[in-house]
């Protein structure tokens, strides 16, 4: 029998957490963002689970829309980062796919593309976070200049800094200098990714790009109130070695932890090639047999170990939740110093995504 370590995708719950969410903005549109294969979920599994109800994908490269044209995928898809070379601008048009434009020569790229030939454009504006875009105060110009390239699919777009944290106010500010500059535009908008969606209902606009929300993750430090988003990933793994060790014995690579006591270890057949991460501290949660237990000792490349003492009658086989519906992918992300985005993205091709249908 192979490794019994899997991701199960869990498709109620991605399509629940899609509809919760478009459901706080009925005034919006909301579309799906599945890059980086979905969060790690698996791009094509989560494109054809929303198909019926996300209207558009976003991705943040050309290729990852291709990779979901082949499967089958046909909304619009709006490729965040735009293109990275010229060429793209036809392959986007090729393949309908939206492109969004971040700088001028981006600009200049598209211009010189037949027309006909062009893809729609959404345009990007840096309203605080200077990664991408332009200043508020280029954009009225930027679209005078540009007006050839502006279609009825044109959207104008920013993106926060800091949508989760509801005790930050820079999301109002970020939001205050876009809508100076960008509302005499008479354009439609979209400023929210799924943590502003939930945090901030002014940033509610023409379309909404719902990430994390939708593979349950934590969208904000504050109370979500009637929300309830589920953890559309289990990450497990099962028992493949128990063993009793006396006090005072270490355990793993640099023996960071020592047993205090007798102590029942039992070895996981996940480590850091699959995604868990390394920095993972003792006292990690896991679940075994409806109980939490701790990792204990440092994570290996393909094995973790577990302390189950108090846990009756673990067995070879017994499955380990890592994180999922018990255990917070957050909570697991905060022992590791990291958050939950890195988590999901960083589950190896090692791993089978399983999806789950109910
Ligand atoms: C431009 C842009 N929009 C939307 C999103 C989705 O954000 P979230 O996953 O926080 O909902 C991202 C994700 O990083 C993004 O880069």
């Amino acid at each position: 029998m192979s490794r019994q370590t899997q991701a199960i995708i869990h498709a109620d719950a991605v399509l629940h957490n899609f509809k919760q969410l478009a459901a706080l903005a009925p005034n919006s549109k909301s579309m799906a963002v599945v890059k980086a294969d979905a969060y790690g979920h698996g791009a094509i599994n989560v494109a054809r689970i929303l198909q019926h109800v996300s209207s558009r994908f976003a991705v943040a490269i050309i290729e990852e829309a291709i990779a979901l044209r082949d499967a089958g995928i046909s909304a619009p898809i709006v490729v965040l980062e735009g293109a990275h070379q010229a060429k793209e601008c036809q392959m986007a048009s090729q393949h309908n796919c939206i492109l969004v434009v971040h700088c001028e020569e981006q600009l200049q790229w598209l211009l010189a593309c037949p027309e006909g030939k062009r893809p729609h454009i959404w345009l990007k504006v840096d309203s605080g976070m200077h990664r991408l875009g332009f200043a508020p105060s280029e954009i009225a110009s930027v679209v005078s200049r540009y007006q050839a390239l502006i279609t009825d699919e044109t959207v104008v777009a920013t993106h926060f800094a800091c949508a989760d944290d509801v005790d930050n106010g820079f999301t109002e500010k970020q939001r205050q200098a876009f809508m100076h500059h960008v509302a005499p535009l008479n354009l439609p908008l979209s400023l929210a990714n799924s943590p502003a969606t939930v945090n901030n209902a002014l940033t509610r606009g023409a379309w909404n790009r719902l990430g994390l929300g939708v593979y349950g993750g934590q969208v904000s430090t504050g109370d979500i109130g009637s929300l309830e988003l589920r953890a559309a990933m289990t990450l497990r793994a099962s028992i493949i070695a128990v063993r009793d060790i006396p006090a005072g014995e270490g355990v793993g690579y640099g023996q960071t932890w020592v047993a205090d006591k007798p102590s029942r270890i039992a070895t996981v057949g996940i480590g850091y090639a699959d995604g868990y991460p390394r920095h993972c501290a003792n006292g990690t949660p896991v679940m075994v047999r409806g109980q939490r237990a701790s990792l204990v000792g440092r994570v290996s490349m393909d094995m973790i170990t577990i302390d189950v003492t108090h846990i009756n009658n673990v067995a070879l086989g017994d499955m380990v939740e890592l994180w999922g519906e018990h255990i917070s992918i957050g909570d697991v992300a905060r022992c590791a110093g990291t958050i939950d985005y890195e988590l999901m993205t960083r589950v190896s091709q090692r791993v089978p995504r399983i999806v789950k249908y109910l």
